[in-house]
């Protein structure tokens, strides 16, 4: 994590920015509001990111990070503000067109991985390639080789261990190069080592192509790789120093 007076970003952000041609925020989220019935879960969230920024939210349990991440996904409705990527307003939407956007620009990490059961590793990981009519094998085992799986890659997913089911999600995210990576604890079942790898493997691919990513954890070495730490309230967002966000 870089402290306050920092440079906030990388050269490699900057660059990655200009050569997307981005001079506005990939994703912008204004005055968030969410509730499930009666009961308010969180409101007045507001949060910004570049592209290529890899940014870390933080917060206690049951706060709605994860619900926030959906809500961002356009996966769960909200109450009141916006989401908006890339200048378009993703609430605007219909829900075919949301599933499209999802598609073509959204990397997901969940929390509870939801890699398919009856597709083999390799196809789990070709599925949003396939699913954008663009096949590309030789993706499919580089983000597997990176990940430490490609000799895995023929194995159903009931083969696996919680840390190997936890590095094919975070490649199928990865896989067609989305402009927007939304990740929830995607180290939760990794050992330290294998943890410290597989955030390196975000971070970087982030940076490298530009993305923006707002990775939800508790790992300490994913805030040192972080541009920014947020942390969410029920009240809002605020930087890990205590300021608000936006
Ligand atoms: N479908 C739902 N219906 C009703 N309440 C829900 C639903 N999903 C989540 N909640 C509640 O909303 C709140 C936020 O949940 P969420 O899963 O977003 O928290 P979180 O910050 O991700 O927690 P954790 O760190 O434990 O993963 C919690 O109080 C939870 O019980
Ligand atoms: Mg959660």
């Amino acid at each position: 994590m870089r402290s306050p007076g920092e440079a906030t970003r990388p050269a490699s952000v900057c660059e990655a920015a200009l050569r997307l041609g981005h001079d506005r925020p990939m994703l912008e989220v204004r005055a968030l509001a969410k509730s499930y019935g009666e009961v308010p879960v969180f409101r007045q969230v507001s949060l910004q990111l570049a592209a290529g920024e890899f940014v870390v939210l933080i917060g206690e349990s049951g706060v709605g990070k994860s619900t926030l991440l959906n809500c961002i996904a356009g996966l769960e409705s909200v109450d009141a503000g916006e989401v908006v990527f890339d200048g378009r307003s993703i609430g605007a939407l219909d829900a075919d067109a949301r599933a499209r956007w999802r598609r073509a620009h959204l990397g997901f990490v969940f929390q509870a991985f939801h890699v398919l059961p009856h597709l083999s590793v390799a196809d789990n990981v070709a599925l949003p390639l396939l699913l954008l009519d663009r096949p590309d094998p030789r993706r499919v085992a580089s983000m597997l080789d990176r990940v430490g799986l490609l000799a895995l890659a023929q194995r159903w997913p009931a083969q696996l261990s919680g840390g190997q089911l936890q590095r094919v999600a975070l490649a199928r995210a990865l896989v067609h190069r989305p402009a927007l990576v939304l990740a929830d604890e995607p180290t939760g079942n990794l050992d330290p080592a294998q943890a410290l790898r597989t955030l390196e493997l975000l971070a970087g691919t982030v940076h490298e192509e530009g993305a923006a990513c707002l990775l939800v954890t508790h790992s300490p070495a994913a805030a040192r790789l972080a541009d920014r730490v947020l942390e969410l309230r029920s009240d809002g967002v605020v930087d890990a120093a205590g300021c608000r966000s936006t």
